[in-house]
């Protein structure tokens, strides 16, 4: 069955997502690997890949998920912040809410993202708070993520994908 894989990543994190299914998946099936483009529309399952942007999948993503067809689709992301599944599940919600009726949503996988330095200086300069400690905590433990487990949970989500 013919694939694409469609990614939008400003600093690398779901790339080494698409990356990693792109492993997982047999080359010779897949159709188009990159940025959102209507070539990728041909195939008839799209792995959507989208890095979270105030809460939601970012604006190229959504515009893409809202110009599908018929496929059947599999979305993942990646979040700076983690820890709560419930957190992931929300902005899976708000990504899939751009699809519509006629689009199967077959899996979904979402993973921590590091992100960039200038945002953690910018927690150190607020003033002393359990949530300012909360937010570096977090910033520290995104950074070492996406790890290896994270892709090796994806592939998992990928072999145990209804058919
Ligand atoms: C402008 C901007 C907005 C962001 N908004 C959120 C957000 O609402 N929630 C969150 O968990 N992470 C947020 N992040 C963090 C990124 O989603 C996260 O670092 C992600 O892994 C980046 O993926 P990429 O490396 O593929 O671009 C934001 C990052 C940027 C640059």
């Amino acid at each position: 069955m013919s694939y694409a894989i469609v990614y939008s990543s400003r600093t690398g994190n779901t790339a080494m997502l698409a990356q990693a299914i792109r492993e997982a998946l047999p080359p010779e099936e897949c159709i188009y690997f990159g940025e959102p483009d209507p070539r990728a529309l041909e195939a008839e399952t799209l792995y959507v890949g989208f890095w979270t942007d105030k809460g939601s999948c970012d604006e190229k993503i959504a515009a893409f998920l809202e110009s599908l067809t018929g496929q059947q689709v599999f979305l993942f992301g990646t979040a700076g912040f983690g820890g709560a599944s419930a957190y992931f599940d929300q902005i899976l919600d708000r990504a899939a809410a751009h699809l519509g009726p006629q689009v199967r949503l077959m899996g979904r996988y979402m993973c921590q993202g590091k992100m960039p330095q200038v945002v953690r200086d910018r927690y150190q300069a607020m003033e002393e708070s359990p949530r300012r400690t909360a937010m570096l905590a977090n910033f520290d433990q995104a950074l070492s993520h996406p790890n290896e487990e994270d892709l090796a949970q994806l592939k998992a989500s990928l072999t145990t994908l209804p058919s």
